[in-house]
């Protein structure tokens, strides 16, 4: 049902999804558009499109003062923003409609002025690298913690190491819980960059749901690091593109993420999405605990039925250190023991079975199951997985671990001057001792193999070779050549 708000006597709560059901309503009114888009509710669309696109299409509309209360065309976002700030835990939040990414490029932007480096997990998302383009900040990567062939948040005594060599880093990024479904321990970080006063931000693309099935997990918002970016769009309900950039207490730089979030962003977004976000965050705070408990529950039934499956390993708690721990709602598996390498698995699984997994890697197949999952999708998983393991055999491809060959050595030059300089591209086979002038990474998860500024080892061409034999997509190659610098 779509409300009409009345500004003078309505008060927001939590109930309500102002930014949503106010341009539901206004679509509604039957106004006789003259402004863009030109597509006029969904009636200029191409027939299938159209057809398909149904009453969703009138609600793709654009900062019109009519939908917007006659206020100021962001009137109603900043309302919907303050909501989700309210729920979430945070201090402010944003909403964004170009995905984690912009967040996180808007976030590195933000740090510039703070300091020359920034201490940056090695695990990031290829967005990270592009903030470090953008904002010019150079990268001191620290090690995460690996657990079982998989990049983890960085231990409390690494991140403690690296402030003490850069006790004037601009801050401390960190990706928590990974792609891979692995959470850890944030809360000593937390404290220690409050101690030092270096802001902490988190890629939290993958999480903000933890909290909901286990409140004893430390999420961003539970330990009030300085910023987090959520990819609302990935398990948390909303539409595709979706995300949110929040703020905890002590984030200083406000005015400057703002306005870095203005360069980046489109003027003009597209309420569709933003209404995507409020609805989710209404949804979130009056059902999250029910929706993640339900998503977890499900996850469970399936990791019980496959537990003791021949030639089946499954990544659980009982492996990873103290601390850590893998998201109830994702199952990470492999048949390695037996031979399969992930990406075999999940074409069989994709082909065979039609099921879908997230992605698969040369370890691992890893199964993202969500609060709307069907119970007969679960038990179709089972059942694929039962057959798979009990018929297959083992494949010629023994399994063992490949994590990526990264460098550890300090960059030669920080992305944002490798970028600039004058550059070639090779095929793979020569770029062994080059200096990359872009990122190369398998995506998913999107962590890159190597980022500009960075010596391109012997080991890295290997295993991307051996990577892409195998059928993984390789993002960052131009007709199979690398960009380096001349
Ligand atoms: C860890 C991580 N951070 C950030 C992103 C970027 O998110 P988005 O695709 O919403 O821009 C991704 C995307 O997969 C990711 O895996």
């Amino acid at each position: 049902m779509s409300k009409n708000y009345n500004m003078s006597t309505y008060s927001f709560t939590q109930k309500d999804a102002p930014l949503f059901e106010n341009f539901l309503h206004y679509s509604r009114k039957g106004m006789a558009a003259f402004h863009t888009p030109g597509h006029r509710g969904g009636r200029g669309c191409e027939d299938l499109f159209r057809s398909l696109g149904g009453e969703f299409l009138r609600l793709d509309l654009t900062e019109l003062k009519g939908a917007n209360l006659d206020q100021d065309p962001d009137f109603l976002i900043k309302k919907a923003e303050e909501l989700a700030a309210e729920a979430f835990g945070a201090k402010q939040s944003y909403f964004l409609v170009n995905g984690a990414s912009i967040g996180i490029m808007a976030a590195l932007l933000a740090l510039k002025g703070l300091g020359k480096e920034i201490l940056i997990a090695r695990n990031c998302h290829l967005s990270v690298i592009n903030g470090l383009i953008l904002s010019g900040l150079k990268p001191v990567f620290i090690s995460p913690t690996w657990v079982e062939g998989l990049p983890c948040l960085p231990s409390l005594a690494v991140v403690t190491n690296a402030l003490k060599d850069y006790p004037d880093a601009a801050g401390v990024f960190l990706t928590n819980p990974g792609y891979h479904g692995i959470y850890g321990p944030l809360g000593e970080i937390a404290k220690l960059c409050k101690a030092k006063k270096v802001p902490l931000l988190l890629d939290e693309a993958h999480g903000g749901y933890l909290k909901y099935i286990n409140n004893r997990i430390e999420e961003a918002s539970t330990v009030d690091a300085d910023l987090w970016v959520w990819g609302t769009h990935k398990m948390m309900g909303s539409l595709t593109q979706t995300g949110m950039l929040h703020l905890g207490s002590g984030f200083q730089n406000r005015e400057k993420l703002e306005d870095a979030l203005e360069l980046l962003s489109s003027t003009s977004p597209s309420y569709l999405l933003l209404a995507s976000l409020d609805s989710a965050r209404r949804q979130l705070y009056l059902n999250g605990r029910a929706m993640f408990t339900r998503a977890a529950e499900l996850s469970e039934i399936v990791r019980q039925e496959i537990i003791n499956l021949p030639g089946l390993k499954l990544i659980e708690n009982c492996y990873l250190p103290t601390g850590y721990g893998v998201d109830p709602t994702k199952i990470i598996l492999s048949l390695a023991p037996v031979g399969w390498s992930g990406i075999k698995v999940e074409e069989i699984l994709r082909q065979k079975y039609l099921i879908q997994p997230e992605y698969a890697d040369r370890d691992y197949v890893y199964i993202f199951v969500s609060y709307a999952q069907e119970r007969k999708e679960v038990c179709s998983l089972i059942q694929a997985l039962t057959n798979f393991a009990t018929t297959a055999g083992p494949d010629c491809d023994r399994g063992r671990i490949h994590p990526p060959p990264w460098n550890r050595q300090p960059l030669q030059l920080s992305p944002s001057e490798a970028v600039n300089k004058p550059v070639t591209y090779l095929n793979l086979q020569e770029v062994t001792g080059k200096i990359a002038a872009g990122w190369v990474a398998a995506y998913p998860p999107g962590i890159p193999l190597w980022v500009p500024g960075e010596q391109i080892s012997s080991a890295m061409v290997e295993w991307l070779i051996s990577f892409q034999r195998q059928g993984g997509y390789i993002r960052g190659l131009k007709k199979n050549q690398v960009k380096v610098i001349q």
